[in-house]
């Protein structure tokens, strides 16, 4: 077969991205560089409605509508933009939709200008190249239609063997085959019969079948589900189309349980039998299918617990072996007859009718055969899974034996989507990128990965390599043709033929390396810690491209459980590299927006402080909420997994050039005469502000909060520009307010930072000018500030550790030291863990008693200088005793709220106290006699160390684990 075995889609390269930048971009000269722009301020609200965004999936993807007022604040029509990850190319597409942009977004953004503006996208994975390629450049929308045209005459045979099936009726009633209406319809009427059909009869499509041939195309497994009308002897067998057909997992009854049996001993103290636990097999070694035993027949949800149709016995999936998946149900439409009323009588008419019944035995062995029109194409079957990915770790994908990318798939879908890659293959070759874009669109949801759901709405679960127990097979051509009016609506939208983007395929952290400063602004979404492996979850796509991601340059971390390949450290080396070569790119002055979602406190340190690395200032972080959330996201809400609800912006800016920073706001060695005026008032106002409050409280005679009006500032900037040489004759009233409504907040005719208090709340301060602003006016700076200010997002609600996260990053992403990754540390000791809800909250004042618990503070701290035998006097072996006692109840305490930390089936991490805690305990019952105390506080507590020893057991083992997994083979070589 004629496979074409380059990659299709026509990347560009580091040469041809180089005369593109100098064909449209603005080279950067000092001298002249009058850019003037502060950080974009908005918390922007985005929904995913638009049905481009929708045309193709990416694991993640952010609504072009939430990346246009960004681009707009910060770009002039023709500028050019980078996106280092672009994935699907969504910046891209906002700098295309920018020519004509939303009316609102436009509104929204003062002094913006409608003009598109040119992008460079890049991504390491080929997958996001093809789909961002295919998202920004125009196609030959005619050529597409007749091709579309060709392809579907081309296939057509080939499918309706595929998804084609029977229908069989009765041969009574309506469907009597005497009836006119019946027999016009027959390739075999009965002899007889009136023919006053318009249908030639070799254009006919229903049989008249024996009930024997029905029976056996049925098959026995059908009849027993579905059995036939006793009595009837013929049926009409009508043709159908399948929509879908459920497959469910193949389970064999046999497994083990736990039981309790008598040792043959007596319990001397009790005079009871003495019982152990053992392991028994049970289960008769059927084999059903999941969707027999566990589908409840009245609202066809899954049961989690269900009986084996053989013996009855009771079981869940989880101790059951899995053996295979076979079809269970076919959804499917024909078209038949129905009766109908007219006036007083009824008439017989056509009608499409949709239902679903058992799987026929026809079905499965055509089913079986489909796998020979899969033919000599091989696309699918060469890509091999890596066989020790994170996700074939994880997601039991070596449990299904998914060894290539032809397993995600049934025969009869792989043959569809192989028909249809060879039709493509023999399209133009102009028109191959966007073909094969409507073939990718489909093929998650026509994988084994397509969810089963009750309302027959199936999903996947996006970014994870999921194969469900019950999934439906989709009809790959039905989906394939409807993909046509997506593109066509691209294609009709991507008429900016002077705008289209570069797309260039590689790692970030060697991107364009021979050019510098000729960016004029970069919005990227880098990928965050763990969230995805792009690298696997991509590979669906990446089959059909014939290339894969270099998983050696990939940026992720691996989780533990994932093989723990690449490290926080590896993670943070290659963003760190990445944000390099985006400082050199960019243009001095200019901005670069960085989206991401993540809760790991880790992993926003590693960001922080890799772009202060290479040099850039965070101006500010402002939330962008996506509406409509992520599967991980709803999961985050419900407090199953640690997700954020909210993905985050940082603006961060590359100084101009003859300033050098040494923190964000302190720039030493500043050319005023190269700086704009807007950024240096603003900047000066801004530390003016940050000031402020410390200066009232130092000394509230020299300062007020008169000191934030509009006169008073222009008065403060006079005092200040002039010495320093800059030139102030555009400085006055209007300009200040213009500069200040952009960058502040005002209230009561005083300008506040956005993020600042707003109000005295000095202990003697006019308590009367409070303004609440939610989750903001406590500036975190301190430990201090920092439980004040948990203690006031907790007053009105309490939170989740995944919900507390994203506000908290915000409130401290200025924060050098470590005070911004000690949330955790401060939750412990000052608020109150809801044990049912693991929501946090401000403790009521027994809970503060019990936190603040000094009885069981000294015993600790008693119990440690003991150890250390600097305790006198000796203490009682009863003192002894309620010390472990004491230790044990604060350990527990510490792992609840180690736990609510954490979110459910994440590994907590345990508090060094804790295991301190359960230390001490074996030790300090080590010198307690036993004849001294008594009998029934002693057994308790040595059951606790014996508790405490396994604690403290599992604590090594797991530390040794992570050790080895840091130092294993793998991780040198990724690296080296
Ligand atoms: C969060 S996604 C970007 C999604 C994108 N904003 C969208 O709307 O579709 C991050 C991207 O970074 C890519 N990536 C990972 N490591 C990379 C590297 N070293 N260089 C370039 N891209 C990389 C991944 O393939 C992924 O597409
Ligand atoms: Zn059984």
């Amino acid at each position: 077969m004629d496979e074409p075995r380059e990659y299709p889609v026509p990347v560009a390269s580091d040469e041809e991205v180089a005369a593109f930048i100098s064909r449209y971009g603005t080279p950067y000269d000092p001298e002249t560089d009058d850019y003037e722009r502060g950080p974009f301020v908005a918390n922007i609200r985005e929904g995913k409605n638009d049905p481009i965004y929708n045309a193709h999936s990416y694991h993640t993807k952010v609504p072009p509508r939430a990346i246009i007022p960004y681009i707009l604040h910060y770009t002039e029509p023709g500028d050019i933009i980078l996106d280092p990850f672009c994935g699907s190319g969504m910046t891209g597409v906002a700098a295309l939709m920018c020519e004509a942009p939303p009316e609102d977004i436009l509104q929204a953004v003062p002094g913006s200008k409608k003009g598109a503006r040119r992008a460079i996208l890049n991504d390491l994975s080929p997958a996001a190249c093809h789909i961002a390629y295919n998202y920004c450049t125009p196609v030959d929308v005619e050529g597409l239609k007749a091709e579309f045209v060709r392809i579907k005459a081309a296939v057509k045979e080939e499918f309706d063997w595929l998804y084609g099936t029977e229908h069989y009726e009765p041969a009574i009633g309506v469907y009597e085959p005497t009836k006119p209406e019946v027999a016009c319809h027959l390739k075999n009427p009965l002899p007889n019969t009136p023919q006053d059909s318009l249908i030639s009869v070799v254009d006919r499509e229903w049989e008249l079948l024996d009930r024997s041939e029905v029976e056996r195309r049925m098959g026995p497994e059908a009849l027993a589900k579905q059995p036939i009308p006793g009595g009837v002897e013929q049926f009409i067998c009508i043709p159908a189309m399948i929509h879908y057909t459920i497959w469910s997992d193949l389970y064999s009854c046999g497994g083990t349980i736990t039981v309790e049996e008598p040792t043959g001993k007596v319990n001397t103290r009790t005079r009871l039998p003495c019982l152990k636990k053992v392991r028994r097999p049970r289960g008769c070694g059927a084999v059903f299918s999941l969707w027999d035993v566990a589908i409840d027949a009245t609202t066809g949800a899954v049961r989690p617990r269900f009986e084996c149709s053989n013996c009855q016995q009771s079981w869940v999936k989880t101790q059951l072996k899995r053996c295979g998946f076979a079809p269970v149900v076919t959804n499917y439409s024909y078209r038949g007859l129905k009766l109908r009323r007219r006036g007083k009588g009824t008439v017989i008419g056509d009608a499409t009718v949709r239902t679903e019944r058992p799987v026929y035995q026809f079905e499965k062995a055509r089913l079986s055969s489909s796998k020979k029109l899969v033919c000599d194409f091989s696309v699918l079957r060469s890509f091999k899974m890596w066989a020790d990915g994170p996700q074939y770790r994880r997601n039991a994908l070596r449990g299904r034996d998914i060894q290539t990318a032809a397993d995600f798939f049934t025969d009869r879908n792989h043959a569809g989507l192989a028909l249809l890659y060879r039709e493509i293959i023999r399209a133009p070759q102009h028109l191959r990128p966007s073909l094969l874009f409507c073939l990718t669109a489909i093929c998650p949801s026509m994988s084994r990965m397509y969810i089963f759901r009750e309302s027959r709405k199936g999903s996947i679960l996006k970014g994870s390599l999921y194969f469900p127990s019950l999934f439906q097979e989709m009809n790959v051509c039905a989906a394939f043709f409807s993909k046509e009016s997506d593109v066509l609506a691209l294609a009709g939208r991507k008429r900016h033929e002077q705008a289209i983007p570069a797309v260039m395929w590689g790692s970030s952290t060697t991107l364009l390396s021979n050019l510098s400063e000729c960016i004029d602004y970069i919005f990227t979404d880098p990928p965050f810690g763990s969230n995805l492996y792009y690298s696997e979850a991509g590979c669906l796509f990446d089959a059909w491209l014939n290339k894969r991601m270099d998983r050696i340059l990939e940026a992720v971390i691996h989780r533990k459980e994932d093989g723990g390949m690449k490290t926080l450290a590896d993670y943070g080396r290659l963003m760190t590299a990445s944000f390099r070569r985006m400082y050199e790119l960019l243009k001095p002055g200019r901005f670069l927006t960085v989206e991401f979602n993540n809760s790991d406190g880790q992993v926003f340190e590693a960001i922080k402080n890799a772009v202060r690395e290479v040099g850039f200032a965070i101006e500010n972080m402002v939330f962008l909420d996506k509406v409509h959330k992520t599967f991980k996201q709803k999961k985050g809400d419900k407090g199953e997994e640690d997700v954020a609800g909210h993905d985050v912006l940082f603006n961060l800016r590359k100084p101009s050039k003859g300033r050098a920073l040494s923190s964000d706001h302190e720039e030493v060695g500043r050319d005023v005469q190269t700086s704009s005026l807007e950024d240096l008032v603003s900047e000066v106002i801004s530390e003016h502000l940050r000031t402020l409050p410390q200066s009232i409280q130092k000394d509230s005679t020299i300062y007020s909060d008169e000191h934030r009006t509009t006169p008073f500032l222009n008065t403060m900037l006079m005092n200040t520009l002039i010495p320093r040489g800059v030139d102030v004759s555009r400085l006055n009233l209007p300009f200040i307010d213009r500069v200040c409504a952009r960058y502040f907040r005002k209230v009561d005719g005083r300008w506040y930072l956005r993020d600042e208090a707003v109000g005295d709340d000095r202990p003697n301060g006019n308590k009367g000018r409070l303004f609440q602003i939610p989750d903001d006016n406590v500036t975190v700076e301190d430990e201090k500030s920092a439980i004040a200010w948990l203690r006031q997002t907790l007053a009105t609600t309490p939170l989740r550790i995944g919900e507390l996260r994203p506000h908290w990053m915000k409130t401290t992403v200025k924060l050098t030291g470590d005070l911004s990754t000690q949330i955790e540390q401060l939750l412990r000791e000052n608020f109150w863990l809801d044990r049912s809800t693991r929501r946090w909250r401000i403790p009521t004042a027994d809970e503060l008693a019990e936190l603040n618990d000094h009885e069981r503070q000294r015993a600790c701290h008693d119990a440690e200088r003991f150890l250390e035998g600097r305790l006198s006097p000796h203490p009682t072996d009863a003192e002894i005793l309620g010390w472990i006692e004491k230790l044990y109840s604060a350990a527990g305490r510490l792992e609840e709220e180690a736990l609510g930390l954490v979110e459910p089936g994440e590994e907590p991490v345990l508090p060094a106290d804790l295991i301190a805690y359960y230390r001490m305990m074996p030790r300090l019952l080590q010198s307690v006699l036993k004849e001294n105390v008594d009998a029934s506080a002693y057994t308790r507590a040595s059951r606790q160390c014996r508790t405490a020893a396994r604690k403290v057991q599992e604590h090594e083992d797991r530390k040794e684990a992570e050790a080895q997994s840091r130092s294993g083979p793998r991780q040198g070589k990724l690296f080296d």
